[in-house]
């Protein structure tokens, strides 16, 4: 038998004027994205800002409905965004603001299992990492430098055995 610990470096930041310049305008695109988000059940916004190689940023907001499965995250949102306007560019980071209208989110608010699987999935085809900022309206800042951090023994499309 073999026992393998498996974990991660979370940073975690205080306060916004500790990180880079170009972290701080990918978190403040995110807040700008999130009120936008389209939450009329939920009442949770969720907004994301995805930027690629190129240097250009793309956002996205959680999109609900009134038949609840049919809506989507803001990851998933913007990650898709990304993919169809700049296919083929790399991602290299993710920004992810939440906030919600009911009560005050004090903890950043990390992705969804669905939203960690479908970011992987770039990552693994770009081959680099994809780094995450999480923030909610107060509170600290998480950073975490690889999505495979917070999504380890992913599925991947090796267990098809196409490739
Ligand atoms: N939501 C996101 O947009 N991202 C997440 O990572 C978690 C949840 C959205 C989905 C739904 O519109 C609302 O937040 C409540 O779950």
């Amino acid at each position: 038998m073999e026992r393998k610990k498996i974990g991660f470096e979370l940073l975690i930041y205080e306060n916004e004027n500790e990180l880079s310049q170009n972290d701080q305008k990918l978190l403040r695109d995110a807040a700008k994205a999130r009120e936008n988000a389209y939450a009329p059940y939920s009442k949770f916004k969720v907004g994301a800002a995805v930027l690629l190689e190129n240097g250009e940023v793309v956002i996205g907001n959680n999109q609900e409905n009134a038949s609840y499965p049919s809506g989507l995250c803001a990851e998933r949102v913007a990650i898709f965004h990304a993919g169809a306007k700049y296919p083929g560019v790399a991602v290299k980071s993710i920004a992810i603001s939440a906030s919600s209208s009911k009560h005050e989110v004090g903890v950043p608010a990390a992705p969804c299992g669905n939203c960690r699987q479908s970011i992987i999935e770039y990552e693994q085809k770009q081959n680099t990492p994809i780094s995450l900022l999480l923030r909610s309206e107060k509170g600290p800042i998480y950073k975490c430098s690889s999505m495979a951090d917070i999504l380890p023994l992913a599925f991947n499309s090796s267990f098809l055995g196409d490739s």
